[in-house]
């Protein structure tokens, strides 16, 4: 008897057309835990017409990986609270649950993987699969590089488990089912490592960002602010439980619901079932602000820092074009590297920095397209044959996807010598309070030239 009345009661709460389970359209946006499927393009589509590739050079994050120790213990302490007061709500006939009758059974079959105790950080087989085919599409792409001796390949990853494993995964993906064995052609990580991960041994870095005030400030503005104490109103009414949930409960809350269905099949977890779209867009903002300021545009520091790798980028193709390049070098480095690199190349750059106390929904920086498991930008150098003539171009991908830095057809041999040579003076010096190598503002004065003179233009006109 009391079961049939716990089913009616659950039945009703099902005719509600926005819970989870029943969604049309869940989000699809994790910030820097996106699964590398829901924002990439395929390379293998975007074609290069009488061309040849005689050089690719790529930067890779790692792919999905664990949470790290903290973030762990943090959501296995939560998952136990909120699945035994579930539980119990559900056995005592006592609930307030507005969840599909689904997410609640999901949950209530859930278990915690002890795994995730013995391997915080460390790669998946998700994230290994997502790396191996990417290294399967640009073998698939571009077969004729594969062919050569093994000192035309260079890869290297930093020293973690998850960026050592995503460098094999890639070689794995890039030889399957050939007879190369490049394995071989993969360097040791080294602890310290300037080209891939320069901002470790940057003291400027550690003190002024990293543990600098701003960051901490921006961060708290967020966590007080309106849009994320509602969120936290709306899960605690959604959990019906009695335990008070606070803002660090929401935000953990939600790592559970993105790492979790991250490594399942349909993408979906009864844990996202506490958040609405909405939500779900408010919770995405967190990284994007920590990113921001941490690793993206918010810090002159983390510009300056990103010109390292595209150096070596720019030094591989001059060699390339010289006859004495390799004809693929990979580097496998994590989020921050990559935002940085994205920083100095000026992409994803709002007009205005972002804010902790207030979410642009049409913000140009979004962690969940730069910042997602695999994320990756490939550069291909290839010889073109144009009018009887024979001339380099420059394709860049972004998440196999074209970027702005070129035009379709790519950049030439000048426009890319025009926007990387730059690079090519990158130092450190700065990391010990010296001189900054660029201002990233430089090419805001342009814009607020132009600016200026647009508004002087009414003023002109009336005289
Ligand atoms: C269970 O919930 C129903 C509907 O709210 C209520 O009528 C019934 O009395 C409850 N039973 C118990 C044992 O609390
Ligand atoms: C726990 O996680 C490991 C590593 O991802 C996986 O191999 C294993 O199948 C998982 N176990 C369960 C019961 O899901
Ligand atoms: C590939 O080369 C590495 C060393 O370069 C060697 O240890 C490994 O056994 C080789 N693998 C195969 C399948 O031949
Ligand atoms: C470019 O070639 C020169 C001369 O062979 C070599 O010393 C240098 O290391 C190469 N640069 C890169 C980035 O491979
Ligand atoms: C300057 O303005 C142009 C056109 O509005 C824009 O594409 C570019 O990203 C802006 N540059 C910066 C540094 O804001």
């Amino acid at each position: 008897m009391d079961v049939t009345i716990v089913l009616l009661t659950l039945v009703s709460f099902v005719t509600c057309k926005d819970c989870y389970w029943n969604a049309r359209c869940p989000y699809q946006l994790f910030s820097s835990k996106t699964p590398y499927e829901s924002v990439r393009g395929d390379l293998r589509d975007e074609n290069m017409p009488n061309c040849q590739p005689i050089s690719l050079w790529s930067l890779h994050r790692h792919g999905n990986r664990n949470p790290n120790t903290q973030v762990t213990e943090e959501i296995n302490e939560l998952q136990k609270k909120i699945i035994s007061e579930i539980s119990l709500a559900y056995e005592n006939n006592r609930t307030q649950l507005t969840n599909c009758f689904q997410d609640i059974e999901d949950l209530l079959h859930w278990s915690w993987n002890t795994t995730l105790e013995t391997s915080p950080s460390y790669l998946t087989g998700i994230g290994y699969e997502e790396i191996f085919d990417i290294g399967k599409r640009v073998r698939q792409k571009f077969e004729t590089l594969l062919s050569g001796t093994s000192d035309k390949f260079y890869f290297r990853p930093t020293n973690e488990q998850r960026t050592i494993t995503s460098a094999i995964a890639f070689v794995h993906g890039l030889t399957y089912g050939t007879k190369a064995n490049l394995t071989g052609s993969i360097d040791g990580a080294s602890e310290e490592d300037n080209v891939i991960r320069p901002y470790e041994s940057c003291a400027k870095y550690q003190e002024d960002v990293k543990k600098g005030q701003t960051l901490v400030d921006q961060l708290a503005l967020y966590d007080s602010s309106p849009e994320v104490l509602a969120v936290r109103d709306r899960v605690q009414r959604h959990l019906g439980i009695h335990y008070q949930v606070t803002v660090a409960d929401t935000y953990n809350l939600y790592e559970l619901c993105r790492f979790h269905r991250s490594w399942s099949p349909k993408l979906r977890s009864p844990w996202c079932s506490f958040f609405s779209n909405e939500d779900l867009e408010v919770m995405e903002y967190r990284d994007d602000v920590r990113h921001y300021y941490r690793n993206g545009h918010g810090s002159e520091i983390n510009v300056n820092l990103g010109a390292a790798p595209l150096k070596d980028l720019y030094e591989n193709f001059e060699n390339a074009t010289l006859n004495r390049g390799k004809n693929i070098v990979s580097y496998f480095t994590h989020d921050t590297m990559f935002e940085m690199v994205i920083s100095a190349l000026g992409l994803y750059k709002d007009t205005e920095p972002l804010q902790g106390a207030s979410r642009n929904a049409n913000r140009l920086w979004r962690t969940s397209e730069i910042a997602a498991f695999s994320t990756n930008l490939i550069a291909v150098l290839f010889k073109c044959q144009e009018q009887g003539d024979e001339i380099y171009r420059v394709q860049f991908l972004l998440n196999e996807k074209l970027t702005t830095l070129c035009p379709e057809a790519g950049c030439t041999w000048k426009q890319f010598v025009d926007k990387f040579q730059i690079f090519k003076n990158t130092n450190f010096e700065f990391c010990l309070n010296k001189k900054y190598l660029f201002k990233p503002n430089t090419n805001r004065g342009v814009n607020i030239s132009i600016m200026s003179f647009l508004m002087l233009l009414p003023i002109l006109i009336i005289v």
